[in-house]
């Protein structure tokens, strides 16, 4: 039976989890079940599973079931990001939202008290989009805590080379536009990676609005120019590096695609071709013409086998534009015309991926 089976793949409505219930062959499932059931008992006996050779398979199932026991405490999940390191990698995002679920899929937190991820992973499993995206499986309350579970894009590598590549020239909403609160956090952000950028106002407050961060942020990297910006790599057998918040220009770009690539002709041959078709789809998508797409990224892997892909990730900020509006995804921003420099980007990235690609020479 496929995860398919198990999982209705659009269930609109939302299911509360009730572990006793579900399908024993889901590896989540199986330990919170067996958990329950023996709950101490596990605990008790993990250090004997450990002493006998050829026994880490329980020693997974144990490290499991401390995450679920931790997860219906408190909802953090540093002890199961410790403990599943074999199958999952972060590189960008906020810290501790997401959960791997079982080997072939995570658990994403919702943060915002809308169900904004959720409601487009729905409608997009009925756009041609839907091929660029992960398979969602559900949305899941746990605790009084939203989570929807999707594919774990990690589960078709091994060891892989990973990269967020966050889309668009604007990273911000329209509405976030109007919001004057002030941020000491953004500050502190800020001096960070440039200690000299704050105005003289900003430095009294030692706090600024969150539209500033953003449209600092842009400036320094390459969204503003290019309309999209590297944000994490991650190098087979590396730790991720996500200090890239300077990579700005052209040459700068192409230096880090030439080092990701790492001369694996094909696959940058590949990965190219995938970006050709991902635009040619974005282009023909309904849902992509009425919604602006505000922090998604693609999130491009690849392994030393030659398995590759690219994905669209990261639909926290896609929100419907008005009826009376229409986006081309490429005019420049301006307050209440909704651009958001998506295929601008995408432009941008396939034009710099081809030079590298040809650049390879074996
Ligand atoms: N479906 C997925 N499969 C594998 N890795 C993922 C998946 N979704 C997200 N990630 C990882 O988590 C990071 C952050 O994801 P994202 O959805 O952008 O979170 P946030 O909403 O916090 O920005 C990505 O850079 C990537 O490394
Ligand atoms: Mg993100």
């Amino acid at each position: 039976m496929s995860l398919g089976d198990i999982f209705p793949l659009v269930n609109p409505i939302l299911t509360k989890l009730n572990i006793q219930e579900q399908d024993s062959q889901h590896n989540l499932r199986t330990n919170q079940k067996k958990s329950q059931k023996n709950g101490l008992m596990i605990k008790k006996t993990f250090a004997k599973f450990c002493s006998f050779a050829g026994q880490m398979f329980l020693f997974k199932k144990s490290v499991n079931f401390v995450w679920m026991k931790r997860l219906s405490t408190d909802t953090t999940s540093p002890i199961l990001m410790k403990n599943n390191t074999d199958n999952w990698i972060q590189l960008a995002g906020h810290p501790e939202i997401f959960a791997p679920a079982s080997s072939v899929t995570v658990w994403k937190r919702r943060l915002a008290k809308d169900s904004n991820e959720y409601e487009t992973y729905l409608r997009l499993q009925n756009d041609k989009m839907h091929s660029l995206v992960p398979q969602f499986y559900q949305q899941i309350e746990y605790n009084g805590q939203y989570f929807i579970e999707i594919e774990n894009l990690l589960k078709h590598f091994h060891d892989p080379n990973i990269m967020d590549i966050k889309l668009g020239t604007r990273t911000f909403l329209e509405s976030e536009v109007k919001n004057q609160t002030l941020r000491t956090d953004l500050y502190n952000k800020m001096i960070l990676i440039d200690p000299n950028a704050p105005n003289t106002e900003e430095r009294k407050q030692k706090a600024l609005t969150k539209l500033r961060y953003m449209q600092f942020r842009e400036q320094q990297s390459s969204s503003a120019q290019l309309g999209f910006r590297i944000d994490a790599i991650r190098m087979s057998g590396e730790f991720p590096n996500s200090n890239l918040q300077k990579i700005q220009n052209k040459d700068q770009i192409y230096s880090v695609l030439k080092s990701f690539l790492n001369s694996h002709k094909e696959v940058s041959h590949a990965l190219c071709q995938r970006l050709k078709e991902m635009c040619k789809l974005f282009e023909s998508s309904i849902f992509f013409k009425t919604h602006e797409f505000i922090g998604s990224s693609l999130l491009i892997i690849y392994d030393e086998f030659g398995q590759s892909g690219i994905w669209l990730i990261d639909f926290s900020k896609t929100f419907a534009v008005p009826d009376h509006i229409q986006i081309n995804h490429r005019s420049k921003w301006q307050l209440g015309n909704y651009e958001d420099g998506f295929l601008t980007g995408m432009d941008n990235l396939i034009k710099i991926w081809n030079e590298v690609a040809d650049s390879i020479l074996h």
